[in-house]
């Protein structure tokens, strides 16, 4: 990873360079303010984790990536590219993701919150509940023998109920190093069947391992379809299946990219379940701000509320564009015969 190759307050001073230079928005651009006006508005992207930054540019500077403009910095060109790279490694909401992971790991409000919407608490950042977990791996069929990947595992505990009800090997791979800090941790006494490790999700694993099973719950949307069925479907094995938990905002599918990566798949619409989970969350969010408050994590909450509707009418799929998706996706012909020699 581009970002492997700095320090965080050199990362952090690439991207307001950026910021300040050549602004975009961002997708799931999480409370940042896009198109900062000043260096403050530009740093305000590393929320809680903005640091100072006056020796990251002199180091830079030495890397010829930056240089002194007026009473400040501007990047190079060889800086720009750089710090393109980086931003899109690290945008905006990964920095809500820190706090975000880190955040539940403590907090009362959200054990209670999800075990009332989701059943259970598996520090879901999502809408897929025990049942849906269920229908999924009825789907699946995992046993002891079975390798899983999950691409977006966030503190692990999806990964770990899984292999704790199937017996599966299961990997866990999240850009979160807080997130998969807490899932090693948590896991010691399971690593023969369970393991975490820091990864992208364009470039989960390294090259020439396999899997039973890759499976993505709602971590598709931080990339492009295309590229990310283009790379995961190269992770499975032969007659290997993936799932993929979707939701659409706007009533657009998968279905074309599945088929020009020529992967087969079955399709379950989950959408009138989503929409009730969405009036639950929005009942229970309401109930619960003060604990949430208390706790000083308003900003969990807001996020919770986002994620709800408040409209009490029954689900009307000419009403609302929103579908919500579960893929089981068979391994094509093509990929079986590129790895013709495994075994
Ligand atoms: C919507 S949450 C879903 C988490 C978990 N799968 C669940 O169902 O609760 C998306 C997860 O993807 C992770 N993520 C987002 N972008 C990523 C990236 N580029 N590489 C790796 N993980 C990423 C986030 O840290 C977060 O844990």
């Amino acid at each position: 990873m581009i970002t492997d190759n700095y320090r965080e307050d050199e990362i952090q001073a690439l991207i307001t360079l950026a910021e300040l230079e050549f602004p975009i928005d961002t997708p799931n651009n999480i409370t940042y303010k896009t198109f900062p006006s000043n260096i403050d508005e530009a740093q305000s992207y590393f929320r809680s984790f903005r640091t100072d930054l006056t020796s990251a540019y002199k180091r830079l500077q030495t890397q010829s990536l930056v240089e002194p403009h007026k009473d400040f910095w501007i990047l190079t060109p060889g800086g720009k590219e750089i710090a393109e790279q980086v931003r899109k490694a690290r945008p905006p909401i990964y920095y809500w993701y820190r706090e975000y992971h880190s955040a539940i790991e403590n907090s009362e409000a959200f054990d209670e919150f999800s075990r009332r919407i989701f059943g259970e608490n598996l520090g879901q950042h999502d809408f897929t509940d025990i049942t849906q977990l269920k229908m999924m791996l009825e789907r699946v069929q995992l046993d002891t023998g079975s390798s899983v990947l999950d691409i977006g595992c966030g503190n692990g505990k999806i990964a770990e109920y899984i292999s704790d009800m199937t017996g599966a090997k299961v990997t866990g791979v999240d850009y979160i190093p807080e997130a998969i800090e807490i899932a090693r941790k948590r896991t010691t006494s399971k690593s023969d069947r369970l393991s975490f490790q820091i990864g992208d999700i364009e470039d989960p694993v390294e090259a020439g391992i396999w899997f039973d099973l890759v499976l993505s719950i709602d971590s598709m949307y931080f990339s492009d379809a295309d590229i990310l069925l283009t790379a995961w479907k190269k992770l499975l094995k032969p007659h290997g299946k993936m799932a993929i938990f979707y939701l659409s905002l706007d009533g657009k599918d998968i279905s074309a990219v599945l088929e020009k990566n020529s992967l087969s798949y079955d399709v379950y619409d989950l959408s009138r379940e989503h929409w009730e989970h969405m009036q639950r969350k929005h009942i229970s969010a309401k109930e619960m701000k003060a604990q949430f408050v208390s706790e000083g994590n308003l900003f969990v909450w807001e996020n919770l509320m986002m994620e709800s509707v408040s409209d009490k009418s029954p689900y009307d799929p000419e009403k609302t564009p929103m579908r919500r998706y579960l893929y089981i996706i068979n391994n094509s012909l093509d990929s079986i015969r590129d790895q013709s020699t495994l075994h």
